[in-house]
């Protein structure tokens, strides 16, 4: 009887042990989840002096080194630019993409997106001053949009002229600079934008924008990875993790 205790104790202690040298082994290339992304778009990724991967920060980059950990895994960042990331995944030359990308039935033909982990919507910024008030107000201004992102598209379809910009600050710029009149980019990072720069306010129209919904992207048919992250996310989903990011994320940026 004792012998049999004693013999579950030894069993189990060398499984606590074989347990702390696994985590104590350093990783090798195996082991890393490499996460392309545009960090022009805080909260979601920005580059900081020390962020959580690397010099990189946000919202998403939490979540990215949260899905790695949850896999025994450690994630990894390239920057690209926006327009670059679906063609970096499909090449292989990166595991999955998180970039506050918006799933959309063009992108879907081309990759595999996991669940949703954030819904947002397209804004306009303007000057506190100015008289856009819904999104047909902008027929007759000059608009700013993000080459790429879905707020480009919008305005497309919307069938306004406009001019398209690397990277978010560029087109608030020239909007701080009175060279263009509205910017449509999605809600939390004009949010952002909003609280970095003087005299800008943000107008949202429900009827004109609809809701988008982030998720992650992965190589098409990759359904191994593609399960693992679903896993990570609907937990983190579950017991609040991405809402408190969320939340803390949007504090830290807005100070
Ligand atoms: N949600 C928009 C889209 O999917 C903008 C995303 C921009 N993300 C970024 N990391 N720069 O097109």
């Amino acid at each position: 009887m004792e012998e049999k205790i004693m013999k579950k104790m030894t069993k189990a202690a060398v499984l606590v042990m074989a347990a702390a040298m696994m985590t104590a082994v350093p990783v090798s290339a195996e082991d890393t989840l490499t996460f392309g992304t545009n960090p022009e778009f805080p909260p979601f990724e920005y580059v900081t002096a020390e962020g959580v991967i690397d010099t990189y920060d946000g919202i998403d980059m939490a979540i990215a080194k949260k899905i790695a950990e949850d896999n025994g895994m450690t994630a990894a960042v390239e920057n690209m630019e926006f327009d670059s990331l679906l063609v970096a995944l499909q090449n292989g030359q990166v595991d999955a993409v998180i970039a506050g990308m918006t799933v959309t039935d063009e992108r879907k033909e081309a990759v595999d997106f996991s669940t949703p982990y954030y819904t947002a919507t397209q804004v306009m910024i303007v000057k506190e001053d100015s008289d856009i008030a819904k999104a047909e107000d902008m027929a007759d201004k000059k608009i700013c949009v993000i080459q790429g992102y879905t707020g480009q598209v919008c305005v497309d379809e919307m069938g306004y002229e406009y001019e398209s910009f690397k990277k978010g600050t560029e087109a608030v710029m020239e909007l701080v600079n009175g060279k263009c009149d509205v910017v449509v980019i999605d809600s939390a990072t004009a949010q952002q934008y909003v609280s970095d720069n003087e005299g800008l306010k943000i107008v949202e129209d429900a009827d004109a924008f609809g809701a988008e919904e982030y998720a992650i992207a992965v190589q098409k048919g990759n359904t191994e990875l593609l399960d693992k992250i679903n896993a990570s996310i609907e937990k983190m989903l579950e017991d609040g993790t991405i809402s408190e990011l969320a939340a803390e994320y949007a504090e830290v940026e807005a100070e």
